[in-house]
């Protein structure tokens, strides 16, 4: 069990190109955002498992005792000590990392105990972090083999989600940086330039699951159609990584040019694969409007947007793209890429952060 509060945080991150094609084994490129998910593990003695995950409305409560009554086939017994939360990768008693079996998420979603009308997002989560807490002891430790475990046991806490993910989400999370990644092997970007970029949330929910199953039905479909688009983002990825390999610290206007062209060609291309959404080609027409260039990030269907910020754009134009976009109902973030992946904080770091945070309210 935990001695004391531990807290570890996150990145988000983007995919600069790649998405869907990534998961037919063609390049993906993404990166790791400054902005972070924090967890905080608090050990108690109330004999229970708290979790609360407040951006998603989700509180809940369980007995650790009722937890141990599952199969402990899939369990490790030491995960079960009663803290507020445990999502702290180690390895399991077989060193084991696996996929959980469909009768297990059944008797994850007996245990989990949520109502019948629990919205798919709370759910898949709660039923992420069970598995993931019944699955996982904790001992702390950070060498590049923890973060190899921590990326295998996110991919798994991915296959919840979402079926059948390519990996590039965990791995970017968990490195950090900016990554190239194809079928499993992951190289890093060495030197990418530091971009500036707005994080927008269409607030437009979809499923990643649904959206991929939608790609590879239409390649199956249109074979000689839509394996040529896949084709082509692979070589968007690879031009876009050469280039950024070519910006270093001084980049030129001309090569934001250039990445510019790349956003455009893969987003008409994500378009054809059939993962756009109105919503999407609003917040293109509206950064377009700024003199802008902007591409869904992710499954698509909705959900977020890249827009690039070129060097030399002046603050208040930023901030009239952000109001035209909060105008759209939209979420908008201003942020910049390659922040650190999995990190462990003090707590006293945290909350100073937090109490930053706050008074900047
Ligand atoms: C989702 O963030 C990215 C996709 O390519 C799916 C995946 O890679 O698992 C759409």
């Amino acid at each position: 069990m935990l001695s004391e509060v531990l807290l570890v945080s996150a990145p988000g991150k983007v995919i600069l190109h790649g998405e869907h094609a990534v998961v037919h084994g063609k390049v993906a490129l993404a990166v790791a955002l400054n902005l972070r998910t924090f967890l905080r593990l608090q050990p108690h003695s109330s004999g229970k498992v708290d979790l609360s995950l407040p951006n998603i409305g989700i509180k809940r409560s369980w007995d650790v005792a009722r937890l141990q009554l599952l199969d402990t086939s899939f369990l490790a017994p030491e995960a079960l000590s009663p803290t507020c939360v445990c999502l702290f990768a180690c390895e399991t008693e077989q060193g084991d990392v696996t996929a959980p079996t469909p009768e297990q998420v059944e008797k994850l979603k007996e245990v989990a105990g949520l109502p019948d009308d629990c919205a798919v997002t709370k759910r898949l989560a709660v039923l992420t972090f069970l598995y993931l807490y019944l699955s996982i002891f904790r001992k702390q430790r950070w060498t590049k083999e923890d973060l190899e475990l921590i990326n295998k046991w996110a991919f798994q806490g991915e296959r919840v989600i979402h079926g059948n993910p390519s990996g590039v989400d965990n791995a970017v999370s968990t490195w950090g940086g900016a990554l190239r990644y194809q079928q499993g092997k992951i190289a890093s970007l060495k030197r990418p330039p530091a971009l500036q970029i707005l994080l927008t949330n269409t607030r437009v929910p979809r499923s990643t699951k649904a959206l991929v199953a939608g790609v590879r039905n239409r390649l199956l479909k249109f074979p000689e159609i839509v394996a040529p688009l896949l084709t082509s983002i692979d070589a968007i990825s690879l031009e876009c990584e050469r280039v950024l390999g070519e910006m270093g610290e001084a980049p030129a206007l001309e090569q934001y040019h250039v990445l510019e062209e790349l956003i455009d060609m893969n987003q008409h291309h994500l378009n054809a694969l059939g993962v756009g959404h109105a919503s999407l080609d609003q917040l293109c027409q509206v950064t377009r409007a700024h003199g802008l260039h902007s591409k869904l990030t992710g499954a698509g269907g909705g959900g977020c947007g890249i827009t690039l910020l070129k060097p030399g754009l002046e603050q208040p134009e930023v901030e009239a793209t952000k109001q035209a976009l909060t105008s759209c109902g939209f979420d908008c973030w201003e942020t910049s890429v390659g922040a650190p992946g999995v990190s462990v904080h003090s707590a006293t770091s945290l909350e100073s952060r937090v109490r930053q945070a706050l008074d900047g309210l």
